[in-house]
């Protein structure tokens, strides 16, 4: 969603200003802006749509100014507009500010401000900040007073940087339960919502925990929750420049694809093993615990959800646990019934999914042991939970997910694996897996070799305008995917179907030409799913079918041959290169579909 920047330079900060938002730009966006403190003013400049449309309205020569701040925003509180877009500043023109987050009070304090002579020009909730600074500022002559008792009054979630002619040379920062990392780099001081939009300048990261501030100047000076000066160490993300460049892929998306075998790799890399039990860093389950395990949940938004109900397969066929997968937006409603004989499992690709945090808030309230699997380091997520497991796909850009998903479901098979030998159960399966998951990386890339044949198949379907996806067990979950895929960056409608209810209603919108795509990779139920693919093609259906099995017709993509507990990782490649190829046939922008963030931080 939103993203933000901000420079404190020798020199000028325009044009990093610029590439850092470019480098956000994936978070999904509607609008966009910058402002620069220059000759004792502020100077801000904005404007509606892509970062091309500010940069058009930008005289970098004339912006000598080196103190900046800069976002991009995703419309939550008024249309996209120029006047809704961030940086906002009071009537006085004395604080500019930017703001990721949510102001859940901002009516009310709006009305008071208004009350007090206060005008606004925007419908936003962030404007209150900078007007409820210059309010503070006027009653006590102090910014720092200013903005201690400005954040007090704020409730919601934040993630804030401030300039003001009243403290040349200065950003203010603070941060609630939205994201903001500062890195001290060549030639500056940089704040940045994600890691992506300062890498080229440190790889050493200050982590702001929420209710902590910070002042940037000279160096960074840190404040704990009490405004009391505070230390903080700085950690090290070793990620490389290309691991944020296309590195001559068209797309972020395609590049990702064929990313998959190394991202698995260096996922599993040092927890599986053949030779030893599967074993995690800072994370362990005693048999005790585990025997006692009454229900596993698994909560998540998406394709992390998908990647969820692949892991029910697992940890149900592993170690037989009953496993729930919930949305996390619904989980929270549900009044779950959770206890100590519970554990929950919350997916997250970013970590700062709204929805996934809130529910997992409420599983530790409701005294289950909670696990986070995410891929991105300290991210909120990390936090909240008793423990964190890391996948580590390097950054994800395309805001369609795919190398996490491979990767989330990677690791959880490998938890399920971990539970298993805890328990000493099903040794001789949990052997095969080990070694199915350690050849799985070449099998992936034999599968994205194939990509030009997807390409064809991909051809022909691109004129569409409603799809199905069927499958039965693990291929049901590929089709969720797979047409959640599709849907996302193609803008074809898709239904994905668990195979033997197409019978029972849906059936009815089979016509002549109707593309069904199958999946068939479970020896146990391919008939079955053969059977009712057969239904569909005697109602006029087009089919395409992915399987690892033996048979010839067109349309038909083989995979090889795996444990059907793992052979999502396979099964869905051949439907991203679908989704993508059919994407880039309409000429979408597929690393950016409409509408869409990456990174969901409201409920
Ligand atoms: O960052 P998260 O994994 O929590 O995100 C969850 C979903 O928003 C995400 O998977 C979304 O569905 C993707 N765009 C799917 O490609």
């Amino acid at each position: 969603m939103c993203g933000i920047v901000g420079v404190v330079s020798k020199s000028k900060v325009a044009h990093k200003l610029i590439k850092g938002l470019k480098t956000l730009e994936y978070r999904g966006y509607d609008s966009a802006g910058i402002a620069i403190l220059q000759d004792g003013d502020i100077t801000i400049l904005k404007d509606k749509g892509r970062i091309a449309n500010l940069e058009a309205i930008i005289n970098y020569d004339s912006l000598t100014g080196t103190i900046g701040i800069a976002h991009t925003r995703w419309a939550t509180h008024g249309v996209p507009s120029k006047e809704n877009a961030h940086p906002h500043m009071d009537q006085n023109k004395h604080f500019a500010v930017v703001h990721n987050g949510i102001i859940e009070n901002y009516l009310e304090l709006k009305d008071f401000l208004e009350n007090q002579g206060f005008s606004f020009s925007s419908q936003t909730d962030t404007e209150v900040i900078p007007v409820l600074m210059e309010y503070y500022y006027q009653k006590t002559g102090n910014v720092m007073d200013a903005f201690k008792d400005t954040l007090n009054d704020l409730k919601g979630s934040y993630a804030i940087l401030v300039i003001t002619p009243l403290l040349p040379n200065t950003i203010l920062v603070a941060k609630k339960n939205s994201p903001l990392v500062l890195g001290i780099g060549n030639n500056g001081i940089y704040a940045a919502s994600d890691i992506p939009a300062i890498i080229e300048y440190t790889k050493d990261f200050y982590f702001l925990q929420d209710d902590e501030k910070a002042v940037i100047g000279d160096d960074i000076v840190f404040y704990d929750k009490d405004f009391q000066k505070t230390d903080k160490e700085s950690k090290t993300i070793d990620w490389e420049m290309d691991a944020i460049d296309k590195n001559g892929f068209e797309d972020y998306m395609l590049k990702e694809i064929h990313e998959q075998p190394e991202a698995l790799k260096n996922t599993l890399n040092g927890i599986v093993s053949l030779n030893n039990p599967i074993s995690f860093v800072n994370f362990s389950l005693d048999k005790s615990y585990l025997e006692k395990l009454k229900q596993i949940y698994i909560v998540a938004c998406g394709t992390a959800m998908h990647a969820g109900l692949v892991g029910k397969y697992a940890i149900e066929k592993i170690c037989r646990i009953p496993v729930n997968v919930e949305v996390a937006s619904e989980f929270r409603y549900q009044d779950p019934i959770l206890d100590e004989n519970t554990l929950c499992i919350f997916i997250s690709q970013s970590g700062e999914t709204a929805d996934t945090i809130a529910a997992l808030k409420l599983a530790r309230e409701k005294k289950a042991k909670t696990v986070a699997v995410t891929n991105v380091f300290e991210s909120s997520i990390t936090r909240e939970a008793d423990y964190t497991l890391y996948t580590h796909a390097g950054p994800e850009i395309a805001v369609a997910s795919t190398k996490a998903y491979i990767s989330q479901v990677g690791l959880i098979v490998a938890l399920a694996i971990y539970m298993s030998e805890v328990l000493d159960k099903n040794t001789d399966l949990c052997q095969s897996l080990k070694r199915d998951l350690m050849n799985l990386p070449d099998l992936m890339n034999e599968v994205i070799s194939n990509n030009q044949y997807y390409q064809e198949i991909a051809k022909k379907m691109t004129k569409e305008q409603d799809l199905f996806y069927i499958g039965r067990g693990n291929d049901y979950y590929t089709a969720l995917e797979g047409s959640l895929k599709l849907k996302e960056i193609s803008y074809i409608h898709s239904e994905a179907y668990a195979a033997g209810e197409l019978k029972h209603g849906p059936i009815a919108l089979i016509e002549n030409g109707t593309f069904v795509v199958g999946i068939v990779t479970d020896p146990i139920t391919s008939e079955k799913t053969l059977s009712n693919l057969e239904e569909v093609k005697a109602r006029g259906a087009n089919i395409i079918l992915v399987t690892n099995q033996d048979i010839k017709k067109d349309n038909v993509i083989h995979i090889p041959h795996i444990n059907s507990i793992i052979s999502p990782i396979l099964a869905i490649i051949p439907l991203q290169f679908i989704a993508y190829f059919i994407a880039k046939e309409k000429g979408l922008d597929v690393d950016k579909p409409r509408n869409l963030a990456k990174s969901v931080t409201v409920e």
